[in-house]
């Protein structure tokens, strides 16, 4: 069960979420860089976090991060070649990791070009060698989430087998709606960050966004409600309408 309360920031659009986000991330960055050697950052695919991703490239260099000692990798990808218009890896290149100064070998891509299995099999071993292999589950530093308007996060959709994975780090599950399989990390691996950003915009999202956020259990379950940070910290950076059906306070 989560340990903390969620941690809610509302900004005035996507241009202020996007420059809100960054400004955190680079703070959070910075403060773990003044105790620990090195920091892992799991980014989001989709489309929200773009702006996010071209402000922390400009906000970064001005703020002096030392890329060489970031690392990272991607919540999910699509099961395609990284110059496909389709890939995570393509859009977070384009947007930030072309824009910085951060070594090819911090920059940990998931292989979706190799087929599901072969990939989710690669890029766990991947992740066992960075986090240690003898490791229970990995701990990021930070994972970013987006949502969809059914209540997926990463590749973690509805009624995917994926949702029940407790041994795999990375699985590669068949996605119904999609009609293609995807590449993702499992709920677990989430749960042991030790801090969950959810970055999400757009109206469609606020009925997803009062179930993440509800004191109460609802009837209907979302799989991004499965993420909980079992010891860290969860945050929500929304625009007005993806919070438009939260209280005053921030609840749902
Ligand atoms: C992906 C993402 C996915 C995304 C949500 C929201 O690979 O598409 O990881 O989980 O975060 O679908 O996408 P938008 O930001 O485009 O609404």
């Amino acid at each position: 069960m989560e340990d903390q309360e969620p941690e809610v920031n509302v900004s005035r659009d996507l241009e202020d979420l996007s420059e809100k986000t960054a400004e955190f991330v680079i703070r959070s960055v910075m403060d773990l860089l003044k105790r620990q050697e090195r920091v892992s950052v799991a980014l989001s695919g989709g489309a929200t976090p773009i702006k996010l991703y071209q402000r922390l490239a400009i906000r970064s260099i001005q703020q002096g991060i030392p890329w060489n000692r970031v690392h990272l990798f991607w919540g999910d990808e699509r099961c395609v070649p990284p110059d496909d218009p389709d890939s995570n890896y393509r859009m977070g290149y384009s947007t930030l990791i072309s824009q910085v100064p951060i070594p090819k070998k911090n920059v940990y891509r998931m292989p979706g070009e190799k087929g599901p299995e072969a990939a989710a099999e690669e890029y766990e071993k991947t992740l066992r060698a960075f986090f240690g292999a003898s490791e229970e589950w990995p701990r990021f530093d930070l994972a970013l989430l987006g949502v969809g308007a059914d209540g997926h996060a990463a590749s973690l959709f509805p009624g995917s087998p994926a949702l029940k994975e407790q041994k795999r780090w990375v699985v590669a599950p068949y996605v119904e709606k999609l009609k293609v399989h995807r590449l993702t990390l499992t709920p677990p691996v989430f749960n042991h960050a030790a801090l969950v950003l959810f970055l999400i915009s757009g109206r469609e999202k606020a009925p997803i966004v009062r179930a993440l956020l509800s004191s109460v259990p609802l009837q209907i379950f979302f799989p991004a409600q499965m993420i909980r940070p079992v010891q860290g910290r969860r945050l929500f950076f929304l625009d007005p309408s993806a919070a438009s059906l939260l209280d005053r306070g921030g609840r749902g």
